[in-house]
């Protein structure tokens, strides 16, 4: 059976995932309204998501006003920036049971539905702000942290303090032009960064271990099989793992408790890099779809194809959208600027 998510009528206590409860709840609004089965609307041209390090001054002002707009609605709006933060701590701090199995819970990480969920994520997100400015063709930015040029915190979200895609909850160590390390966990707090040239070139060798060597088979890639009335698994796909998971733990505040806001998953929305870090998530799922390998295409199943996930649209109205339905990002109105990658053939 696929994972219907969620029960609407069900919000349990989120929790860290050791199990240490958090005081809030963090379940999307009730809709009035029935739940709409989603078909992507027509559009008449595609937008085009830009690399945040390559992105002009009047594509940030662009983006900072819509930001702006969305952090202004009220925080009970679905579309509000408050709410848009919260759908990732509802479906990944356990406030969701899956629909159809009270009790059993929902989990998007760990397993196959980490692709598709979050591409469904960044898809709205990136409607509402559109919507907000009045700008059809807004595309989000994608932070390219597999290229050398991309190997810091995009400056649209550090330079300045006053712009709304800053953060103050993040590493105060790891503004640029501190490299990031793609492999970075906490045991590195403690140990001299390496040479720049050196973290680049191992970037690249993780790079190409992830999406080739690494991704030679789906689940690989993908993660492991999770349906209907099952426990969560934990069988992360290797972009999931590294370098998904370290870069958020790099970027949240060690000075936190919990590595608040990036560095946990159920404040990591609050920050707008996360949604930047997701862009080249979901980025590798079409690139790694590109690739020549003969297992390299999207799981047939139709238990994954016919999962599904709620979010409310860019007219807050609440939709039930399908995995089988985004695997073309085309499809769905979107593509990236193309950028080189200089980790293809970077065979250690
Ligand atoms: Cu839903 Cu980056 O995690």
């Amino acid at each position: 059976n696929p994972v219907n998510g969620p029960d609407t009528n069900i919000c349990n206590q989120p929790k860290l995932l050791d199990g240490t409860p958090l005081p809030d709840k963090c379940c999307a609004p009730k809709s009035s309204s029935d739940i709409i089965d989603y078909k992507p609307p027509p559009f008449t041209k595609l937008r085009v998501r830009p690399a945040a390090h390559k992105a002009d001054k009047e594509y940030i002002a662009k983006y900072n006003e819509a930001l702006s707009m969305m952090k202004g609605l009220d925080d009970t709006d679905p579309r509000s920036f408050k709410q848009q933060a919260d759908v990732h701590c509802a479906y990944c701090n356990y406030g969701y049971d899956q629909d159809g199995y009270p009790g059993v819970e929902l989990q998007v990480h760990f397993n196959w539905l980490f692709f598709p969920f979050h591409r469904w994520y960044l898809y709205f997100y990136e409607r509402i702000l559109g919507k907000l400015i009045g700008d059809p063709d807004f595309a989000i930015p994608f932070w390219n942290w597999d290229h050398p040029d991309g190997m810091t915190m995009p400056a649209m979200f550090t330079s300045d303090p006053n712009s709304d895609l800053y953060d103050v909850n993040r590493s105060p160590k790891h503004q640029p032009p501190y490299g990031l390390d793609l492999e970075y966990n906490k045991d590195n707090l403690c140990k001299p960064p390496k040479p720049y040239k050196q973290l680049v070139e191992d970037n690249l060798a993780t790079m190409y271990r992830q999406m080739v060597s690494g991704a030679s088979q789906q689940l690989l890639f993908f993660g492991g099989e999770y349906k209907g009335g099952e426990e969560p698994v934990n069988q992360m796909g290797t972009i999931e793992s590294t370098p998904h998971n370290n870069i958020h733990v790099w970027s949240g505040s060690e000075k936190n408790p919990n590595g608040e806001d990036m560095g946990n998953f159920y404040s990591a929305g609050r920050d707008p890099m996360f949604y930047a870090l997701h862009g080249n998530v979901d980025r590798m799922w079409s690139i790694w779809k590109s690739l020549p390998g003969k297992n390299n295409r999207d799981i047939t199943d139709c238990d994954w194809l016919n999962s599904t996930f709620l979010f409310y649209d860019e007219n807050a109205q609440l939709v039930r959208v399908r995995v089988g339905d985004c695997l073309d990002t085309e499809k769905l109105g979107y593509v990236y600027e193309q950028v080189d990658l200089p980790w293809l053939n970077y065979k250690p």
